[in-house]
């Protein structure tokens, strides 16, 4: 039988560098194989708990992204670590193009991610990004700063993750900035769809699960 968790989605915003509006969204996912998923909310964290069989199996997890608005974050928990799903809004998507020259892998010409996601925007689907939320200099979180030129980010700032740790940057498309600690863009993880709107984290296909 197939339980069903609640995950909980969170975005600050905005685009003019306030956090003010708050916006959450519960999505329904679970975890292959069986799971018991429990769920709480803060801005930009879900928390999913796969049972210890699934979690000592390492199984894929499925999500439900018919809710993700664009523009919106959701994290969840695969093997031990946040994997954030993000709808990118056309914006987000144009502003890619415009960063090439500050990112020190633009083309993603390392292998931080699967064949099918080393293109311009390191996705299947051109606006979901999968990534893992886990910084590639020492393991902390960034944080997902979506809003336009903030004072501590700067002005030439178009949306990404900050990794407050040491101050490492990625854009959304988890592309790391040059002369940062961080070494390498995010790592992509195997995934892909089981339908429109039905995403499997962990496994290239159906069939490998
Ligand atoms: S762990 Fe992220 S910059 Fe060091």
């Amino acid at each position: 039988m197939e339980l069903r968790g609640l995950h909980n989605m969170a975005d600050t915003e905005n685009k003019n560098g306030t956090n003010g509006r708050r916006r959450f969204l519960v999505a329904a996912t679970s975890v292959a194989g069986g799971i018991a998923c429990v769920a709480w909310a803060t801005p930009f964290v879900m928390s999913m708990m796969p049972s210890e069989r699934a979690k000592a199996a390492g199984a894929p997890v499925e999500v439900d992204i018919s809710k993700l608005e664009p523009g919106m974050l959701l994290a969840v928990e695969w093997r031990g670590k946040v994997v954030w799903v993000l709808k990118r809004t056309p914006d987000m998507l144009a502003s890619l193009a415009k960063l090439e020259a500050q990112l020190a892998d633009p083309k993603s010409e390392r292998e931080m991610q699967p064949k099918y996601a080393q293109n311009t925007t390191r996705s299947i689907k051109p606006e979901i990004l999968i990534t893992e939320g886990v910084c590639t200099h020492l393991g902390c979180s960034p944080i997902f700063r979506r809003d336009i030129a903030p004072a501590d980010l700067g002005a030439d700032w178009l949306g990404g993750f900050f990794c407050p740790c040491h101050g490492s940057k990625f854009d959304l498309a988890g592309r790391v900035y040059k002369n940062l600690p961080a070494p390498t863009n995010l790592i992509i993880p195997p995934h892909t769809y089981l339908s429109e709107s039905l995403l499997l984290i962990g496994a290239d296909s159906k069939e490998a699960v």
